[in-house]
């Protein structure tokens, strides 16, 4: 097997005539009512729809038997870009490796949007490793619709705040390219730090607020360089027509010269800061047209450390329910010098 999802399981075949090994998502649609099952139908239409471009696993084949829907598609036998980040040492500090994955993850979401197809779960679970390749996979959150409303639609680390029914304001419809575009930007904090910037992009969200009233409160709790801290700002941006471009995006980290800088520059000790992305996984939502997402995410308590040079982050979350208690909740960043 290569992976459980919410709607089924994945696994991998030997296809005899390409000779090649296939994945194979399984459904099982028993018990589905009619829209249930086009549902799964929608999935594969919109998988087919850009199929074939390098950074999108290719779907060879779509079966509908009486209990199951097979979609069997290109196999990936290193896992996904989660399990690289957080058990397979990740891409902290390799900033060469860092533009090469976000630009083939950009290029194949370019090829979607140019496809008239927006992701909508865009995150390292959904990015398959192939050596040094990768590509997409899981459109089962996709939309055709430019303008969506569908609230809550994704997984809670990834999710743009208008998508959540919106920061500031509350909003009755928001751009599913530029809410991709968002979700992009957590990937890249997931490729440079390890790390996710925060729990959720909402209101009461400590790491999130704090950054909303001091867009450089991101560089303060992370060796983040001010190229990358100003391309980030521009991409966390809270209001989507002034947000980049996923073009633009792209263009950027391929010219940044460096995404950190040593963390003994860091100005201050934070009391609180961003989540590991060594979370547990985080299962997508379907949303809820009309109304806000209210998905409460977890965080792991297990420290993660990465090295800088000579120093090592030691990355300690605490539990979540601290938040709940009026307690300081959040995680606790340090610096330790290993000189
Ligand atoms: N083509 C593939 N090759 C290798 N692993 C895959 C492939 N597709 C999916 N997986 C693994 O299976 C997991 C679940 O598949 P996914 O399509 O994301 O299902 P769900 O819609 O339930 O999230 C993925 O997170 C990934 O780890
Ligand atoms: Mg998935």
């Amino acid at each position: 097997m290569l992976g459980v999802g919410a709607y089924g399981s994945v696994y991998k075949a030997y296809d005899q005539v390409s000779r090649q090994m296939r994945a194979i998502k399984c459904i099982r649609t028993t018990g589905l009512d009619d829209p249930k099952r086009a549902f799964q139908g929608h999935e594969a239409k919109l998988h087919a729809l850009v199929s074939g471009h390098p950074n999108i696993a290719t779907l060879h084949e779509v079966v509908e038997e009486d209990d199951f829907f097979y979609m069997i598609m290109d196999c990936g036998l290193e896992g996904d870009l989660f399990s690289k980040i957080t058990e397979r040492g990740g891409y902290v500090g390799k900033d060469i490796a860092i533009k090469s994955i976000f630009s083939q993850i950009a290029g194949a979401v370019m090829h979607c949007h140019s496809k008239g197809v927006f992701h909508r779960d865009l995150k390292p679970e959904n990015i398959i490793m192939f050596g040094d390749m990768v590509k997409l996979v899981d459109f089962g959150l996709a939309t055709t619709e430019p303008i969506s409303s569908d609230f809550g639609c994704g997984s809670t680390f990834y999710l743009s705040p208008e998508c959540q029914g919106g920061y500031v304001e509350r909003v009755t419809s928001f751009d599913s390219a530029a809410n991709d575009v968002w979700s992009l930007g957590v990937i890249l904090i997931n490729l440079v730090f390890g790390r996710n910037p925060w729990k959720q992009a909402c209101t009461r969200d400590e790491t999130f607020s704090a950054f909303v009233l001091n867009n450089d409160f991101l560089q303060s709790i992370l060796p983040m360089s001010d190229e990358l801290n100003e391309i980030i700002k521009s991409v966390f941006c809270l209001n989507p027509r002034k947000r980049l471009s996923l073009a633009e995006f792209a263009r950027r980290v391929q010219g940044c010269s460096s995404f950190t800088v040593p963390a003994g520059s860091l100005s201050t000790t934070p009391s609180s800061s961003s989540s590991p992305a060594s979370s547990p996984r985080t299962p997508a939502t379907a949303g809820t047209a009309g109304g806000a997402a209210g998905t409460e995410s977890t965080t792991s308590p297990t420290p993660i450390r990465f090295h800088y040079g000579h120093e090592v982050l030691i990355c300690n979350s605490r539990d979540n329910n601290a938040q709940s208690q009026g307690q300081d909740s959040g995680v606790c960043v340090e610096l330790h010098s290993m000189a």
